[in-house]
């Protein structure tokens, strides 16, 4: 992104890049935006593309790819063992985090069990700034369980702290004295934390907690399958980092760690994952386990084609010009709601933007969902489809009671060079017309709830007529707009 000030005295972000291949979009009529949302059971993982605007689900590969990515994609090497393009990439992945083995796998939760099945046993605790949902369920699977040490101020929705997703030093010490090292196989920091609203980690904080890690002789895990957000965030936030290039912080922040995974779906711009390794007894530890979940150890379940996408990703993610369009976007869609009275979660983060969906309709009980009513309203109003971070995300507990989320957000996911400034704008307006109006919001119910992963696959219907109502004040407020 560039910063550039305006003579007629605009402010809004300035791309530096082209769009130089398109695909066209249907933006359908508010009535069949209405049965499509039955049609999915009003849960916006089951909506069909066809009946989408904007896809901000998620920014999980759907980011826009680059030319020199695309063109790399035709000079590949189509092997199974011994690949050049696995060398290309493993070469890359040294030259920029100075780990000396890499291990491939199809995505960032094939990494995550690749580190669960080979460290963590019954009984263990996994201490993590914050669990993302793949990581967790691969950790509890096994018998183990997580410890959240984000500091408080991380599920405090709105905040002006710019790293919310540090853990807290006191709460580590703590947690490592009452727990005992012989039960932690290791310590996660996820960069860019993911479920509370894309929060970055200070560069500082890392060093703190993986020094305390080494004092003690625990094993540090980064992922960092949002680390390019918070790369940008350690240069824009850290003072002490003003001036260093993203080069030199992304080898900063990987020489305090023991291994780094990332979904390369995020993480490099193309899709696929990846396991850095300093440590040879790190890396024999979890080697045989590629090849018998994922595929050879010059493959890993991608495609030699995404190899190379990654490897040019990766290249390309060492530019702040590149990786700071994702965050301002987001920061210009929040400041804009913010204007409106909208509430987001604050400061802005990584990822995409997050509406408080309890703050947004706090007539909503917790157990009606409040941010999935939400995600099936922003879908009505304007085609727009979020996905529910809050309570219809969690499992319930084997006792059949539901907890209730610490925080209820939806998530508008910002993939990156993909979505243009009106387009954006429109996400604003819409969202906007139903803050104006969501008192006519109302709650779900389950109608087919699954015991476990209900997010993915459940259903849901409307406790009242309000999608109805919804409808109908959209036609008299909108005319014939679509
Ligand atoms: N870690 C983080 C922080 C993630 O955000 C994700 C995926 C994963 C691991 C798993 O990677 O999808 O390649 O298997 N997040 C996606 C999202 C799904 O929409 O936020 P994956």
């Amino acid at each position: 992104m560039a910063n550039i000030k305006f003579f007629t005295g605009m402010d809004i972000p300035l791309e530096l890049h082209k769009v130089r291949m398109v695909q066209k979009l249907n933006l359908q009529p508010i009535e069949r935006r209405a049965e499509a949302v039955a049609e999915a059971g009003n849960n916006t993982f089951l909506l069909k593309n066809k009946d989408i605007f904007l896809d901000m689900l998620t920014d999980s590969g759907v980011n826009g790819m680059s030319d020199r990515q695309t063109a790399a994609m035709l000079i590949c090497d189509d092997s199974y063992a011994g690949s050049a393009s696995f060398d290309r990439l493993e070469a890359k992945v040294h030259e920029l985090f100075g780990t000396d083995f890499l291990l491939p796998a199809h995505q960032g939760r094939a990494c995550e069990n690749i580190l669960a099945v080979a460290f963590v046993k019954p009984g263990d605790v996994v201490p993590m700034n914050f669990h993302f949902t793949t990581t967790k369920a691969h950790i509890t699977r096994l018998g183990g369980t997580v410890a959240e040490l984000v500091k408080d101020e991380g599920v405090k929705t709105t905040s002006d702290d710019p790293f919310k997703g540090d853990i807290d030093l006191d709460k580590l010490r703590k947690f490592i004295a009452e727990t005992g090292v012989e039960r932690i196989p290791f310590l996660r920091i996820e960069a860019g934390t993911n479920l509370i609203g894309g929060q970055p980690l200070s560069l500082q904080n890392m060093r703190d907690v993986c020094g305390i890690c080494r004092e003690h002789g625990i094993m540090t895990v980064l992922d960092a399958s949002l680390l390019q957000d918070n790369l940008y965030f350690i240069k824009a936030r850290e003072a002490a980092c003003r001036d260093m290039s993203i080069r030199e912080i992304t080898r900063a922040v990987a020489d305090e760690f023991d291994i780094i995974y990332f979904s390369a779906r995020k993480f490099g711009f193309a899709r696929g994952g990846c396991i850095a390794i300093h440590d040879r007894k790190h890396f024999e530890a979890m080697r045989e386990l590629v090849p018998m979940y994922e595929g050879f150890l010059t493959y890993g379940g991608m495609s030699v084609r995404e190899m190379e996408a990654i490897t040019v990703g990766l290249d390309e993610t060492m530019d702040e010009d590149v990786i700071s369009q994702g965050p301002i976007f987001i920061e210009f869609m929040t400041k804009e709601l913010i204007k409106r009275g909208v509430p987001v979660v604050t400061p802005a983060g990584g990822l995409g933007c997050h509406l408080n969906a309890r703050e947004f309709l706090p007539h909503i009980d917790d157990h009606e969902y409040p941010a999935g009513a939400l995600a099936a309203a922003v879908y009505l109003a304007g085609g727009i489809r979020g996905m529910e971070r809050g309570t219809l995300s969690e499992q319930r507990e084997p006792d059949g009671t539901e907890p209730i989320a610490e925080v209820e957000l939806l998530r508008l996911a910002m993939p990156r060079r993909v979505f243009t400034m009106s387009q954006v704008l429109y996400a604003v307006d819409r969202i906007s017309w139903l803050f104006e109006n969501r008192e006519l919001v109302g709650g779900l119910r389950w109608v087919e709830e699954p015991s476990s992963l209900r997010f993915f696959f459940g259903r849901l219907a409307p406790t009242s007529d309000w999608q109805e109502k919804l409808v109908k004040k959209f036609r008299a407020d909108f005319g014939s707009s679509l």
